[in-house]
């Protein structure tokens, strides 16, 4: 089978179309036939990750080094990447009791990574479910990651009917779902994303959008009863003025000052900080279908490559033009 690969850590151009040995299911295994995958955060940092420096990563310093390790240190481990997907299955393990051949579903080998490959074999309880009916395969390959994220992440907010959230991020792949999700509970949202994305981030159903190339949200008179930062770009002592009295800033993404922010309000009655690693698993893309499904939660595709282009297609996701996902496919249907 065709798949794109890459053995040492650089720009797109380390993505080559070459030729693998298509897997075989195990006993509890499926195969699926993969016609689309997305293009995310993790593909575009674990293509590079020689690069990022403690600095950049986006999660508390210590894990810096267990990550570099985890991801090999001078050239990847994993050599095919592609984090979430939308295909159809060709083969079922025997085993397998949750699918049939010919099942269209969309999942998350997450940071197994994997489907930038014709095929893929993932477990049938991992992260992988039925596809919505009302999404093309483009379109499904782009919700698994970021709706999941944001769905088990939200949870911990209890948003109620009536709340104000401000989603700090809401043009990317977990703040659109957040966005989304918040709307779906009955808050009042307001998005923060860069200024090529406003239009988008308004159509996703944002009351007000704040482009934080020209405005500062902790500046603005606001107060929030959720502030949900996918990038941790800012800090309770920054925002607390922009939390009301019960107010919930959650932390997406965190380092240590975030963490130490949380043990010191964990207590209070009043604003707190929470920092959150996000589940994961198939009850949540079954919820997720049915919210697809009831038109509570939708995605913007930006473009869609081909398999042979998918260092164009990181190229573009990289390039700071997208309004949306960027997706690659394959495959005749
Ligand atoms: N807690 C967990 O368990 C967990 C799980 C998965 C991922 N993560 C973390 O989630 C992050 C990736 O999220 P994602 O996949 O949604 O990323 P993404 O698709 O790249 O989106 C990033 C968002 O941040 C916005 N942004 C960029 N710079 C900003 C700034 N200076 N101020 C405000 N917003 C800014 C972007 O806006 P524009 O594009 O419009 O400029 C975009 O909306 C990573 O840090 C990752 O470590 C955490």
């Amino acid at each position: 089978m065709k798949a794109i690969v890459y053995t040492e850590y650089g720009p797109p151009e380390v993505l080559h179309l070459t030729e693998v040995e298509k897997p075989t299911p195990k006993d509890n295994e499926i195969l699926i036939k993969v016609y689309a995958r997305a293009v995310g955060y993790g593909d575009l940092a674990a293509r590079d990750f020689r690069s990022i420096t403690p600095r950049e990563f986006n999660m508390p310093s210590l894990l810096w080094v267990p990550t570099k390790l985890v991801f090999g240190l001078r050239k990847p481990r994993i050599r095919i990447l592609g984090a979430e997907l939308a295909g159809e299955v060709e083969a079922v393990g025997k085993d397998v009791t949750r699918f049939r051949v010919g099942d269209q579903v969309y999942g998350y080998p997450g940071q197994s990574f994997g489907a930038n490959a014709e095929y893929i074999c993932m477990r049938e309880t991992g992260s992988v479910a039925l596809k919505p009916a009302n999404m093309t395969y483009e379109e499904a390959a782009t919700v698994p990651y970021g709706a999941m994220m944001a769905l088990s992440l939200l949870k911990k907010a209890s948003i109620r009917p009536g709340q104000k959230v401000l989603i700090i991020g809401a043009s990317g792949s977990i703040g659109s779902y957040a966005l989304q999700l918040a709307k779906h509970y009955g808050a009042e949202v307001t998005g923060v994303c860069g200024t090529a994305r406003v239009d988008m981030v308004k159509a996703l159903g944002a009351a007000h959008v704040i482009d934080y190339t020209q405005e500062d949200f902790t500046q603005n008179g606001q107060q929030y009863d959720v502030i949900f930062d996918v990038l941790g770009k800012t800090t309770f002592p920054r925002a607390e003025n922009s939390l009301t009295a019960k107010g919930t800033i959650l932390y997406v993404s965190f380092k240590l000052p975030h963490l130490l922010h949380m043990l010191r309000t964990a207590r209070s009655g009043g604003k707190k900080a929470i920092c959150s690693i996000s589940g994961e698993g198939f009850e949540y893309l079954d919820t997720i279908r049915e919210l697809v499904e009831a038109g509570a939660i939708t995605t913007v595709v930006a473009r869609t490559f081909p398999l042979e282009q998918a260092a164009e297609a990181h190229r573009y996701a990289e390039s700071g033009q997208r309004t949306g996902h960027v997706v690659i496919t394959s495959g005749a249907r």
